[in-house]
């Protein structure tokens, strides 16, 4: 540390990302990103945009935004992309959370948030997940304090079902309640239908995961209009391009419908990584290891949300079912 560093930052204990080693010789699980490429059609649109690079993205995203709204069923101006999901869960840090709102997360989940308080300066609360390790909604209800929750939970891979997320949003009608949707696509029930009925609801995503897009920083999040205005406010005061054109341009692509109209890439990546949970699940307990048994929701499969690259590679023909349809796609 220089003797110049802020001391408002002198406790700050930063994120360590998840090691990429240079070497192809491991199978690398801790970052849970997706082992299949992206649609090739979305990286010609990548390339296409990358034509315009002289010129700054369009800070509004319209494109995308729209294309989003109309898969998701929302108005544009109830969509907010930024530059990976950490982005927005910055922007609602920043946005929602202060010394008079504390924020609330649960112990265990994504090691993000708590790094997020401590850098803007928000005091926290960390509440303890049960001993099965799934949350207690009832230890949220009537909280007042800014609520961030990723469903399903990292690294458990356990799911609230939508009535608890329902009543742990109504419950705190004073306060936002941030439903961190990363690993959504994989099992559980998005909230996104919920936020015309409650203005306390952002609902965060990305494309890191089920969209293979990881190295390209692509998030958003779905709110009313008011509380996406109030994160615009965020993001025109910090990073107004914060998304480039490239990235847009293949996120458009990229952008598939929820569960129910599937893509035959996004339906492939996603079976083969529940296939695949399934069998690195029955391995891990045939030797006596005890595994979280986390429901998609669907059926009785047990599957390792947060081991997605293990799954996916694991589910061998759905790999190669997804490989092919990525080729075309
Ligand atoms: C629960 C959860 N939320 C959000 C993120 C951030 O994803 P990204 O910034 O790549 O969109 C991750 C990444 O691993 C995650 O596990």
């Amino acid at each position: 540390m220089s003797r110049f560093f802020s001391s408002k930052y002198a406790g700050l204990i930063p994120y360590v990302p998840g090691e990429q080693p240079r070497s192809q010789e491991f199978i690398k699980l801790n970052t849970n990103e997706s082992p299949f490429p992206p649609s090739s059609r979305a990286l010609r649109a990548a390339a296409e945009a990358a034509r315009r690079l002289n010129l700054y993205s369009d800070p509004e995203c319209r494109a995308l935004n729209a294309k989003l709204a109309e898969v998701y069923h929302l108005a544009p101006e109830e969509v907010l992309c930024t530059n990976g999901s950490d982005e927005i869960l910055n922007f609602a840090f920043m946005a929602f959370c202060d010394a008079g709102h504390p924020a609330a997360f649960p112990n265990v989940t994504y090691g993000f948030y708590k790094v997020l308080a401590a850098l803007n300066g928000v005091p926290c609360e960390e509440i303890p997940l049960r001993e099965d390790f799934s949350v207690n909604v009832s230890d949220y209800v009537g909280l007042n304090k800014t609520i961030f929750i990723a469903n399903p939970n990292a690294p458990t891979g356990l799911a609230l079902p939508l009535a608890d997320v329902e009543r742990l949003v109504r419950g705190n009608p004073g306060s936002v309640v941030v439903v961190d949707e990363a690993y959504v696509d994989f099992g559980g029930e998005s909230a996104l239908p919920l936020i015309h009925k409650y203005d306390n609801l952002l609902v965060t995503m990305t494309f890191s995961k089920s969209r293979s897009m990881a190295g390209a920083r692509l998030g958003f999040g779905a709110a009313c209009k008011e509380l996406i205005a109030d994160l615009n406010a965020i993001k025109y005061a910090t990073n107004p391009y914060n998304v480039n054109g490239m990235t847009m341009a293949a996120g458009i692509i990229s952008a598939m419908p929820g569960i129910g109209e599937l893509s035959p890439l996004y339906l492939a990546c996603v079976t083969a990584a529940i296939a695949g949970g399934s069998t690195v699940c029955s391995h891990f307990n045939d030797s006596g290891f005890w595994l979280v048994k986390s429901l998609v929701g669907m059926d009785e499969k047990t599957t390792l949300k947060t081991w997605t690259i293990m799954e996916t590679l694991v589910g061998g023909v759905g790999f190669l079912v997804a490989l092919v349809i990525s080729f075309f796609a």
